[in-house]
């Protein structure tokens, strides 16, 4: 039987990159609908789960994505309320890449380190920076900070972060040089969350602290989001601080996506979210 992936995207193109990771994962066809909302979501599920039953639901599985984390979200809660009791297929959440690239960025820092105890500053309280901070806090960080330009921006984002997984992320303000300067003056682990094509830790920032001891950045467009750094850095050191860049993070990120997919037809119930997404990142790093 057909491997079937209904792939839902809140953006009105559903994405080629999505579609693309998942022929690469062994998916037999992909059935798209872009300008999905949770007001418009439910009959296209009602497709996947009605046409196949008992042991045959599992060669169909569902992809939310769309570059509006929040509203990709809401048709994730969507989806779910359409499945009744057995009636159901494996989803997997993933808007803009945010879960597994954050896993992978997480994984990246923690390899051949102990992130214990340590202080983390990640430049950007984007999705990627917002998951990134949630793993790395279960990987025992004692203070992560995430930043926007503007404090209030990124203390409502780790208000939010509190009541959603009850954790304490503590919000920074990076509107300048100077102010990243201060922030990674006694930080161990800095990351450059913020857009693409924008420079967000200058080399006098990071030069500059006697604390740190690895730097990562997602930004693959130059200029990249940490001065000097190099896109394929996988652990480099320069000034005995260790580096990785947005394709080595981006490599891992393809393994963990593919790994994602591949389990979804493993079985019917699976739900792939920031968590278990992670938990797929970790065991591919454990083998
Ligand atoms: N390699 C991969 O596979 C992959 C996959 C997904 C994403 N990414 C990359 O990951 C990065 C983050 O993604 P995201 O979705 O979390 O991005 P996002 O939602 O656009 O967040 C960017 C963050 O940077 C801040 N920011 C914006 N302009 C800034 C500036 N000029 N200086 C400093 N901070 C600025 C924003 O905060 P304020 O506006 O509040 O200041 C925001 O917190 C992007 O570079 C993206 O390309 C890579």
């Amino acid at each position: 039987m057909k491997k079937l992936l209904l792939h839902l995207d809140t953006d009105s193109i559903p994405s080629a990159f999505d579609q693309a990771v998942a022929y690469d994962s062994d998916v037999d066809n992909i059935i798209p609908y872009g300008s999905i909302t949770r007001d418009n979501v439910t009959p296209h599920v009602h497709g996947m789960i009605f046409t196949r039953g008992g042991k045959n639901l599992k060669n169909s599985a569902i992809f939310i994505g769309g570059s509006n984390v929040p509203a990709s979200e809401l048709v994730g809660d969507a989806v779910k309320k359409a499945f009744f009791g057995p009636v159901r297929v494996s989803v997997m959440l993933d808007p803009n890449g945010s879960n597994t690239t954050a896993a992978a960025i997480a994984r990246k820092v923690i390899t051949n380190y102990d992130v214990t105890d340590k202080k983390v500053v990640i430049i950007g309280s984007g999705p990627v920076g917002q998951r990134t901070a949630l793993f790395l806090l279960k990987e025992g960080a004692k203070k992560v900070i995430i930043t926007s330009r503007d404090i209030t921006r990124s203390t409502k984002i780790t208000t939010q972060m509190k009541q959603a997984y009850d954790v304490e992320v503590t919000p920074g303000e990076a509107r300048s040089d100077e102010a990243v300067i201060n922030l990674l003056k006694d930080a161990h682990v800095g990351i450059g969350c913020g857009p693409a094509g924008v420079c967000v830790i200058p080399k006098l920032a990071w030069a500059a602290s006697e604390t740190l001891e690895v730097i990562a950045d997602v930004n693959a467009v130059p200029p990249h989001g940490v001065e000097e750094l190099e896109v394929m850095d996988d652990g480099i050191k320069r000034q005995g601080i260790r580096f990785y860049g947005a394709i080595a993070i981006g490599n891992f990120k393809m393994k963990v996506h593919r790994a994602a997919i591949a389990s979804l037809y493993e079985r019917n119930d699976l739900f792939l979210d920031e968590t278990t997404i992670y938990g797929i990142a970790c065991k591919i790093d454990s083998q």
